[in-house]
């Protein structure tokens, strides 16, 4: 691949005014995917949620995550399916790692399904471990499909996906 970033991409809050561009990238990227209620439900609780914005205000990936007391769950990250593979997810999760610093978090944790290879590569690429497995944690067609638990301490994230 060689496909950059999009120039001049940058992070910006999520609104509910972004819902209807996040909610067409959600159902395009997974076969389960978020509804917009459950958007507007972690916007409406004050869960952490930025969208990666390209130069003309178009919608390129987000991230949604929830704040505990020492770690930042990072509930969904996604990027536009036309737009993989050059470098917004990693984008992403370098915004998602400078947020958890500046709330003084001392992780980053996730699941990811067992099959989704893509991001765990990722994942991996970043720092984050594998510390776990939730049996039958995702539904998949016809049965269910196990989550790999992930984290990121920030301590030893110095200079990984900043
Ligand atoms: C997982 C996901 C967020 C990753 O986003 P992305 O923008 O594709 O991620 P990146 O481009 O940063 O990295 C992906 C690949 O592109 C490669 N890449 C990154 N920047 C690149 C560049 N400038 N030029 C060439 N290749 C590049 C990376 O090496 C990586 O390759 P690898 O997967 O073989 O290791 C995205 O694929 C996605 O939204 N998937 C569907 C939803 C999903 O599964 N979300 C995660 C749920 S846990």
């Amino acid at each position: 691949m060689s496909a950059q970033p999009q120039p001049g991409a940058a992070c910006r809050p999520m609104t509910l005014h972004d819902l209807d561009a996040v909610v067409a990238i959600e159902t395009r990227a997974y076969e389960f995917p978020w509804t917009r209620g459950n958007f507007i439900d972690s916007l409406a609780a004050g869960y952490l949620a930025e969208r990666l914005e390209g130069p003309t205000g178009e919608t390129i990936g987000y991230f949604v995550a929830m704040p505990g007391v020492d770690e930042l769950h990072l509930l969904n990250i996604t990027v536009a399916p036309a737009l993989q593979g050059r470098g917004h997810g990693g984008l992403l999760l370098g915004e998602v790692v400078q947020r958890a610093r500046a709330l003084h978090l001392g992780a980053i944790w996730l699941e990811v399904r067992a099959s989704n290879e893509r991001a765990h590569r990722l994942y991996r690429r970043h720092g984050y471990v594998e510390i776990g497995l939730r049996r039958g944690y995702y539904p998949a067609a016809g049965r269910r499909e196990d989550a790999v638990v992930m984290k990121l301490a920030l301590a030893a994230a110095d200079g990984a996906g900043a």
